[in-house]
């Protein structure tokens, strides 16, 4: 069968590009369901985009890469396709994006503006083989157990990356780029929780704060949030994917608690209480009782000079920590890293030297923070492949 595009992957980035390359575009997934990690995202919620999203909320080995295709397909044009379909969204913080219903009518929205277009989509259906022709790629593939053999100019790998496998995440876009000699970046999980030996946090599962997170590179003030196997949460979730193994990080748990002004005036007022029972009245109290075998706390306030006190606030903002590991791409919500985007054009997505080959969305190494800046990414570099087709 002949087709002018073949795109590889139903996900977000995929379906976007379809939606733009319009009719002779075929989309094939082996999955049983398009986009299902939109449907599975914001908690079912979807958090589509983020009001503020520029290139410093990207990683990538070249960080002006993502701007063009950001730039071309902003937040503010997934708004207004939102708004076409009459799906109503709300900001639930930091100018992050969500659903007020539910992130299927995304998935559904999306599939209609493809079927819309004109273009096809195929699933339960997978790769065997990609060859290169003179006249662009010849692609066999196995639906549902029968093999098609297809013939396209362009060919484009959208296919996401490796984090959550059990959701039918191959790394097959990797593969693909290698087979044609593109390079691909060292990969890794991203967003994801970090795990301690010996179940150090356990007694502390379900605790959540206001935290800062930080290492040598960067930054985060989100909640923070402790569970069985280590840490959690938004701030956690951020540094992760700043975090290489072996390296500690740095937790402050008062960032905008005045402590030390607080405990001096408790002193005076309430010098007989326990220093740890008036620190269960700023912070969750099981963080305390674990905090007073961590960082010794003992006596009554009135016991405390100003130097304890200030001793026990610099501890309070500069826990050190040193994690065992994440929880890798079983819970990761994305992959850094992949291909490189050196080989590929920032405006196209195509590749430089296979004229005709495309990647798009979480293949390409361009990793977004968490709070709906990798959905953007995905929109915005399917449209920019889409719009190039
Ligand atoms: P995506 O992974 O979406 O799509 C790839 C498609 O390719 C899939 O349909 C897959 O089945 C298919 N495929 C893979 N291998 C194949 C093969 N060998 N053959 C055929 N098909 C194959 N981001 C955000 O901005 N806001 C959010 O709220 C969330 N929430 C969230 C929650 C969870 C639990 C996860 C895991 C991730 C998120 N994300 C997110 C990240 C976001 O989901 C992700 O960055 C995008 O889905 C990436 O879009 P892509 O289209 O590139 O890949």
């Amino acid at each position: 069968m002949l087709y002018q595009t073949l795109i590889l992957g139903a996900g977000a980035a995929g379906i976007m590009c379809a939606r733009f390359a319009g009719s002779g575009t075929l989309v094939v997934d082996h999955a049983r369901n398009p986009g299902e990690k939109i449907r599975i995202s914001g908690g079912g919620r979807c958090n589509f985009t983020n009001m503020y999203a520029e290139a410093k909320n990207f990683l990538s080995a070249n960080p002006h890469f993502c701007k063009s295709a950001l730039a071309r397909y902003t937040q503010w044009d997934f708004i207004e396709l939102m708004d076409k379909h009459g799906i109503a969204w709300h900001e639930k913080t930091l100018g992050q994006l969500f659903c007020d219903g539910s992130a299927k009518q995304v998935v559904a929205m999306l599939v209609d503006e493809l079927k819309d277009a004109g273009a096809e989509l195929w699933l339960q259906t997978s790769v065997t083989s990609i060859k290169r022709t003179d006249q662009g790629f010849f692609v066999t593939l196995d639906r549902d157990g029968k093999t098609q053999t297809i013939t396209c100019r362009n060919l484009v790998l959208a296919t996401g990356g490796k984090s959550i496998p059990k959701m039918g995440s191959t790394g097959l876009a990797y593969d693909i780029a290698r087979q044609f000699d593109l390079p691909v970046t060292e990969t890794r999980p991203g967003l994801v929780p970090f795990t301690f030996s010996e179940d150090r946090f356990k007694p502390l599962a379900g605790v959540a704060l206001p935290a800062r997170l930080s290492n040598e590179r960067t930054s985060f003030d989100e909640a923070l949030l402790f569970t069985h196997r280590g840490l959690s949460g938004p701030s956690v979730l951020q540094l992760s994917s700043y975090w290489r193994e072996g390296e500690d990080i740095t937790v402050n748990l008062i960032p905008e608690l005045p402590l030390y002004d607080l405990l001096r005036e408790q002193r005076q007022v309430e010098g007989r209480r326990d220093l740890t029972t008036e620190m269960s009245r700023l912070l969750p109290g099981r963080l305390v009782d674990h905090l007073t075998q961590e960082f010794q706390l003992k006596g009554r306030l009135a016991d405390q000079s100003d130097a304890a006190l200030q001793d026990l606030c610099n501890k309070m903002s500069n826990w050190q920590l040193t994690p065992s590991g994440t929880e890798g791409y079983r819970t990761a919500e994305v992959t850094l890293g992949g291909i490189g985007t050196d080989a590929l054009s920032s405006k196209t997505m195509e590749a430089k030297s296979i004229p005709g080959l495309y990647a798009i969305g979480e293949a390409v190494d361009v990793t977004g923070w968490l709070g709906g800046f990798n959905f953007q990414w995905a929109w915005s570099s399917g449209h920019a492949a889409g719009t190039a087709i």
